[in-house]
Parts: structure tokens; C-alpha cells; sequence
């Protein structure tokens, strides 16, 4: 299992010391979550946030891009230090071929669904994907109760990806007390947000949910 701390429970005035705090306690992934106020009603940070945080940790940044439009932005992405950039089938007109750009790019492409969207919207991109990016909260907010009926979407997701070369990452809600359902569903990237920042001991807390896993 791979852990994703989103940094949208971060202490924002402290951005890049807490980047580096996670890092040490053993994140696998910096989850940045990317919002604008139009895809979804909240609005975070952009690219110059992302390149000034970028020098605090050498691990992959898996940037999620909760924008509408996303393709005029890409390039500034990877620019800006993204390892991983991921766009939603909800708000991209011409999805496979922002993923064409983002792996044109050099970088990971990822493709998110909301809650709310049948997997069957990954199909035809399924050969265009690195990582697939499974909602389980409605995007937005941090701090939000895991939606349980996505449980069952995990595992036929998981069951389309079959053999591919296809990380699975399930993002919103994940705790101690319930990230092993989501890792027997068949997911091997989990977000963490408020479970991990607001924790205190981030060490202590990504332990605790390697743990519930073992
Ligand atoms: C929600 C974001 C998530 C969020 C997760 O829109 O995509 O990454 O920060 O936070 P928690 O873990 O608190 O649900
Ligand atoms: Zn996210």
C-alpha cells in the first residue's frame, strides 16, 4: 500500500515544513489537491504554490486537478514540479487527449471519478492511464465521511484494470478505521488528509494505517 498525504489539511503558513514533514514520516506520495472554484466550490493553490513547495521533498508530487477547464493548464504542471497529474472524466470534454498531453509531458497521467460517476466512463481510456483515481468523497472539502457505497466501485474498477500497468488510488474519508476495506477492495494507493494533519504524530498516524492494512 502506497500512502498519499493530501496537503490540503496542511498548515498552510508552514506549506513547505509540512511537505517535509510528511516526507520523514513516511508518505509514499504528496497528494496536492488543485481546486477552482468552478469544478468544484472551493478554491486552493496553483502552480507557483506548487514550485515553491516543490524543493521540501524529493517523493513523486501526485497532483489532482479539481479544475474545469484542465488542458490549458498542464504544461504549467509539470513545469511547476507534478509527478503524477490527474484530471476528472466529470470536467474534461476531450479526456483522452489530456491524458496524450500529460503523458506527452514525461508525467504520470492519472484519471479521477467523482462519486457519483459509473466507472464505465474510465473504459475508453483504460490503455491512456497510469493511475486511476476513485472518489470516495464528493471533491471539495477536506475532512469528509467516506462514502461507503464506493467500496464495490473499487473492486470492479480494480477488475477492469486486470493485468495494465494501472496504480489504483481512492481519495476522500480514509482513516485507520477503515483504509484495510478499501485495500481489500482492491486499491493500492490510499489519500490521507485530516486523518494524517490533524493527527498531531504524522509518523505515529501513517503507521497506524500501515497497520490496520498488515
Ligand atoms: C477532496 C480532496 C481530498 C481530500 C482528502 O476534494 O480531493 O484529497 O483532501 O481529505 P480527507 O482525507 O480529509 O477526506
Ligand atoms: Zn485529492
Amino acid at each position: 500500500m502506497k500512502i498519499a498525504p493530501s496537503i490540503l489539511s496542511a498548515d498552510f503558513a508552514r506549506l513547505g515544513e509540512e511537505v517535509a514533514a510528511v516526507d520523514r514520516a513516511g508518505a509514499d506520495y504528496i497528494h496536492i489537491d488543485v481546486m477552482d472554484g468552478h469544478f468544484v466550490p472551493n478554491l486552493t493553490f496553483g502552480t507557483a504554490v506548487i514550485k515553491a513547495i516543490r524543493p521540501h521533498s524529493e517523493k513523486p508530487f501526485d497532483v489532482h486537478l479539481m479544475i474545469d477547464p484542465a488542458v490549458p493548464y498542464l504544461e504549467e504542471f509539470a513545469d511547476a514540479g507534478a509527478d503524477i497529474i490527474t484530471v476528472h472524466t466529470e470536467a474534461d470534454k476531450h479526456l483522452h487527449r489530456s491524458l496524450q498531453v500529460i503523458r506527452g509531458l514525461g508525467k504520470k497521467a492519472g484519471v479521477s471519478i467523482n462519486p457519483g460517476t459509473h466507472e464505465s466512463a474510465l473504459e475508453p481510456v483504460l490503455d491512456d492511464v497510469d493511475l486511476i483515481l476513485v472518489m470516495s468523497v464528493n471533491p471539495g472539502f477536506a475532512g469528509q465521511g467516506f462514502i461507503a457505497s464506493q467500496l464495490e466501485k473499487i473492486s470492479r474498477v480494480r477488475d477492469m484494470i486486470g493485468a495494465r500497468a494501472i496504480e489504483l488510488e481512492v481519495d476522500g474519508g480514509i482513516k485507520p478505521d477503515n483504509v484495510k476495506s478499501v485495500i481489500d477492495a482492491g486499491a493500492d494507493v490510499v489519500v490521507a488528509g485530516s486523518a494524517v494533519f490533524s493527527g498531531g504524530d504524522y509518523t505515529k498516524t501513517i503507521a497506524a494505517l500501515r497497520a490496520a492494512v498488515d
